[in-house]
């Protein structure tokens, strides 16, 4: 079964791109099944993502990150339902997105920094969006890597119309 036919959706992008509210949006009106990373990460330590940074580390938590997504491999793999998954920003890097990506449609949410920049600069729920000096570096180099991972991407922020691109990129 080719990726097309598995039709699972799966959504990356930098922080504060819109996975979470699109990813909502698909679930209440797609038939989608939404699933984040981020989620079953807070949901398995029974901790926020702030304090498993403060407490663990960013490793620890890149770790955890990677196991989850083994989970969602394996959740994707075994079921007929349609998925569509809310990936943490940095899940790219993780090695078993390698797999992940085979799964499903990768859609990568490009938005430019300066508005990234603005949603997050009262964020207090995200711990590498404290430090705006090391930021835009981040930006720079995952902007690369979701590049090189998506099938297609979606630079708007309007979920009417972020519906109208996937009925034209996924013909299901
Ligand atoms: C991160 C993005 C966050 C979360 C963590 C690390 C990143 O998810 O996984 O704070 O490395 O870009 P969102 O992209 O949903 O904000």
């Amino acid at each position: 079964m080719n990726k097309r036919e598995k039709n699972n959706l799966i959504l990356i992008g930098f922080m504060a791109s819109s996975k979470t509210t699109l990813s909502k949006k698909l679930e209440d009106t797609n038939g989608y099944i939404r699933i984040s990373t981020d989620d079953m990460i807070v949901e398995k330590m029974q901790m926020s993502i702030s304090e498993i940074f403060e407490k663990y580390g960013e490793a620890f938590f890149r770790e955890q990150e990677n196991e989850i997504l083994g989970t969602i491999i394996d959740m994707l793999k075994n079921s007929n339902e349609k998925y569509v998954v809310d990936c943490g920003g940095g899940v790219v890097s993780a090695h078993n997105f390698q797999e992940l990506k085979t799964l499903g449609e990768v859609c990568y949410l490009n938005v430019p920094y300066e508005k990234i920049f603005k949603r997050l600069e009262n964020d207090t729920t995200r711990p590498l969006a404290v430090d705006f000096q090391n930021l835009r570096t981040l930006y720079r180099l995952r902007l690369k890597e979701y590049k090189k991972f998506a099938d297609f991407e979606y630079f708007g922020n309007n979920s009417d119309d972020f519906m109208k691109i996937l009925d034209l990129e996924i013909a299901f």
